[in-house]
Protein backbone atom coordinates (compact mmCIF):
# COMPACT_ATOMS: atom_id res chain seq x y z
CA UNK A 1 0.00 0.00 0.00
CA UNK A 2 1.23 3.56 -0.64
CA UNK A 3 1.06 5.84 2.61
CA UNK A 4 1.67 8.98 3.31
CA UNK A 5 2.77 10.04 6.96
CA UNK A 6 2.10 13.94 7.85
CA UNK A 7 4.91 14.38 10.64
CA UNK A 8 3.52 17.82 12.00
CA UNK A 9 5.64 18.34 15.09
CA UNK A 10 8.65 21.37 14.52
CA UNK A 11 10.77 19.57 16.79
CA UNK A 12 12.67 17.34 14.66
CA UNK A 13 13.99 14.82 17.68
CA UNK A 14 10.87 14.81 19.38
CA UNK A 15 8.01 12.05 20.31
CA UNK A 16 5.73 12.83 17.42
CA UNK A 17 8.83 12.48 14.60
CA UNK A 18 9.97 9.12 16.45
CA UNK A 19 6.38 7.94 16.41
CA UNK A 20 6.49 8.43 12.44
CA UNK A 21 9.78 7.34 11.64
CA UNK A 22 9.18 3.73 13.58
CA UNK A 23 5.68 3.74 11.89
CA UNK A 24 7.95 3.95 8.20
CA UNK A 25 10.86 1.44 9.40
CA UNK A 26 7.77 -1.32 10.67
CA UNK A 27 5.33 -0.11 7.24
CA UNK A 28 8.38 -0.27 5.19
CA UNK A 29 9.95 -3.67 6.54
CA UNK A 30 6.17 -4.76 5.85
CA UNK A 31 6.20 -3.81 2.14
CA UNK A 32 4.42 -0.73 2.26
CA UNK A 33 5.58 2.08 -0.02
CA UNK A 34 5.64 4.98 2.32
CA UNK A 35 6.51 8.56 2.27
CA UNK A 36 7.07 10.84 5.17
CA UNK A 37 6.65 14.24 4.83
CA UNK A 38 7.57 16.75 7.59
CA UNK A 39 4.05 19.41 7.51
CA UNK A 40 6.15 21.44 10.18
CA UNK A 41 8.43 22.75 7.87
CA UNK A 42 6.16 23.69 5.33
CA UNK A 43 4.49 26.76 4.56
CA UNK A 44 0.76 25.91 4.15
CA UNK A 45 -1.77 28.68 5.23
CA UNK A 46 -5.33 28.29 6.85
CA UNK A 47 -8.18 27.49 4.26
CA UNK A 48 -9.65 31.15 2.89
CA UNK A 49 -13.04 29.97 2.58
CA UNK A 50 -13.23 31.71 -0.80
CA UNK A 51 -15.04 29.11 -2.54
CA UNK A 52 -12.55 29.41 -5.79
CA UNK A 53 -12.01 26.26 -5.29
CA UNK A 54 -15.42 25.47 -5.48
CA UNK A 55 -16.16 27.69 -8.61
CA UNK A 56 -13.25 28.93 -11.30
CA UNK A 57 -10.65 27.27 -9.59
CA UNK A 58 -12.69 23.91 -10.80
CA UNK A 59 -11.23 21.47 -7.79
CA UNK A 60 -7.62 23.67 -7.36
CA UNK A 61 -6.62 26.03 -4.70
CA UNK A 62 -6.56 29.33 -5.37
CA UNK A 63 -3.46 29.84 -2.46
CA UNK A 64 -0.04 28.71 -4.13
CA UNK A 65 1.99 27.86 -0.71
CA UNK A 66 3.33 24.62 -0.16
CA UNK A 67 0.67 22.65 -0.14
CA UNK A 68 0.62 22.54 -4.07
CA UNK A 69 3.40 19.68 -3.27
CA UNK A 70 1.09 18.11 -1.09
CA UNK A 71 -2.13 17.48 -3.03
CA UNK A 72 -0.42 15.06 -5.51
CA UNK A 73 0.61 13.27 -2.34
CA UNK A 74 -3.05 13.19 -0.97
CA UNK A 75 -4.57 12.56 -4.12
CA UNK A 76 -2.31 9.05 -4.47
CA UNK A 77 -2.48 8.18 -0.60
CA UNK A 78 -3.83 4.88 -0.27
CA UNK A 79 -2.75 4.84 3.59
CA UNK A 80 -2.67 8.09 5.34
CA UNK A 81 -0.97 8.60 8.81
CA UNK A 82 -1.60 11.97 10.81
CA UNK A 83 1.40 12.54 13.31
CA UNK A 84 1.02 15.50 15.48
CA UNK A 85 1.46 16.29 19.35
CA UNK A 86 -1.07 17.95 21.37
CA UNK A 87 -1.35 21.49 21.58
CA UNK A 88 -3.80 23.29 23.97
CA UNK A 89 -5.61 19.82 24.48
CA UNK A 90 -6.16 19.56 20.65
CA UNK A 91 -4.15 18.54 17.44
CA UNK A 92 -1.32 21.28 16.86
CA UNK A 93 -2.10 24.23 14.15
CA UNK A 94 0.12 22.37 11.80
CA UNK A 95 -1.69 19.38 11.14
CA UNK A 96 -4.53 21.44 10.75
CA UNK A 97 -4.15 23.26 7.82
CA UNK A 98 -3.36 20.47 5.42
CA UNK A 99 -6.87 18.67 6.33
CA UNK A 100 -8.46 21.76 6.25
CA UNK A 101 -6.82 22.87 2.81
CA UNK A 102 -8.41 19.34 1.23
CA UNK A 103 -11.70 21.32 1.10
CA UNK A 104 -10.83 21.51 -2.65
CA UNK A 105 -11.20 18.18 -3.46
CA UNK A 106 -12.83 17.19 -0.44
CA UNK A 107 -11.03 13.89 0.31
CA UNK A 108 -7.88 12.09 -0.45
CA UNK A 109 -9.17 10.19 -3.90
CA UNK A 110 -7.82 6.70 -3.18
CA UNK A 111 -7.31 6.59 1.16
CA UNK A 112 -9.61 3.79 2.39
CA UNK A 113 -7.09 3.52 5.66
CA UNK A 114 -6.01 6.13 8.30
CA UNK A 115 -3.98 5.81 12.04
CA UNK A 116 -2.86 8.64 14.35
CA UNK A 117 -0.14 9.23 16.01
CA UNK A 118 0.16 11.78 19.17
CA UNK A 119 1.77 12.69 21.62
CA UNK A 120 1.70 14.94 24.90
CA UNK A 121 3.08 15.70 28.15
CA UNK A 122 -0.02 14.77 30.06
CA UNK A 123 -2.20 12.05 30.38
CA UNK A 124 -6.05 12.88 29.95
CA UNK A 125 -5.48 15.24 26.84
CA UNK A 126 -6.88 13.28 24.03
CA UNK A 127 -10.35 13.94 23.64
CA UNK A 128 -10.80 16.58 21.23
CA UNK A 129 -8.16 14.87 19.24
CA UNK A 130 -9.80 11.26 18.73
CA UNK A 131 -12.55 12.96 18.61
CA UNK A 132 -11.27 15.04 15.41
CA UNK A 133 -9.39 12.10 14.11
CA UNK A 134 -12.51 9.70 14.23
CA UNK A 135 -14.94 12.24 12.22
CA UNK A 136 -12.58 12.68 10.06
CA UNK A 137 -12.22 8.76 9.20
CA UNK A 138 -16.11 8.80 8.87
CA UNK A 139 -16.34 11.98 6.69
CA UNK A 140 -13.82 10.26 4.22
CA UNK A 141 -14.90 6.88 4.48
CA UNK A 142 -11.53 5.50 5.44
CA UNK A 143 -11.17 2.72 8.27
CA UNK A 144 -9.54 3.62 11.41
CA UNK A 145 -6.60 1.54 12.12
CA UNK A 146 -5.90 2.90 15.03
CA UNK A 147 -4.39 5.85 17.68
CA UNK A 148 -1.53 5.23 19.56
CA UNK A 149 -0.48 7.75 21.77
CA UNK A 150 2.32 8.33 24.13
CA UNK A 151 2.10 11.03 27.09
CA UNK A 152 5.88 11.85 28.82
CA UNK A 153 6.49 8.56 30.59
CA UNK A 154 5.37 6.36 27.37
CA UNK A 155 7.06 8.41 24.62
CA UNK A 156 10.05 6.49 22.87
CA UNK A 157 9.52 3.30 25.18
CA UNK A 158 9.36 -0.19 23.67
CA UNK A 159 5.51 -0.05 24.29
CA UNK A 160 4.67 2.66 22.25
CA UNK A 161 6.78 0.92 19.75
CA UNK A 162 4.88 -2.31 19.92
CA UNK A 163 1.35 -0.15 19.45
CA UNK A 164 2.58 1.21 16.80
CA UNK A 165 3.78 -2.13 14.94
CA UNK A 166 0.22 -3.48 15.69
CA UNK A 167 -1.25 -0.10 14.14
CA UNK A 168 1.30 -0.96 11.13
CA UNK A 169 -0.09 -4.26 10.81
CA UNK A 170 -3.61 -3.21 10.29
CA UNK A 171 -2.55 -1.47 7.10
C1 LIG B 1 2.32 25.08 22.38
C2 LIG B 1 2.30 23.81 23.19
C3 LIG B 1 1.12 23.40 23.76
C4 LIG B 1 1.06 22.22 24.49
N1 LIG B 1 -0.12 21.82 25.03
C5 LIG B 1 -0.18 20.67 25.73
C6 LIG B 1 -1.42 20.25 26.32
O1 LIG B 1 -2.46 20.88 26.19
N2 LIG B 1 -1.41 19.09 27.04
C7 LIG B 1 -0.27 18.34 27.21
O2 LIG B 1 -0.32 17.33 27.89
N3 LIG B 1 0.90 18.70 26.63
C8 LIG B 1 0.96 19.85 25.90
N4 LIG B 1 2.15 20.23 25.32
C9 LIG B 1 3.32 19.31 25.41
C10 LIG B 1 3.46 18.47 24.14
O3 LIG B 1 2.24 17.92 23.71
C11 LIG B 1 4.42 17.32 24.42
O4 LIG B 1 5.65 17.79 24.89
C12 LIG B 1 4.61 16.49 23.17
O5 LIG B 1 5.24 15.28 23.50
C13 LIG B 1 5.44 17.24 22.16
O6 LIG B 1 5.63 16.44 21.05
P1 LIG B 1 7.01 16.50 20.21
O7 LIG B 1 8.06 15.95 21.11
O8 LIG B 1 6.73 15.66 19.06
O9 LIG B 1 7.22 17.92 19.84
C14 LIG B 1 2.23 21.41 24.62
C15 LIG B 1 3.44 21.85 24.03
C16 LIG B 1 3.48 23.02 23.32
C17 LIG B 1 4.77 23.45 22.68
Amino acid sequence: MNILILQASPRANGNTAWMAEEFRKAAEAAGHKVTLVNVSRKKIAGCLACEYCHGKGNGACIQKDDMQELYPLMAEAEGLVLAAPIYYFTLCAQIQAPIQRMYCVNKPAKATKMALLTSSYSPGVYNAARDEYKDICNYWSVADCGVVTAKLDEQKTEETKKKILEVVSKF
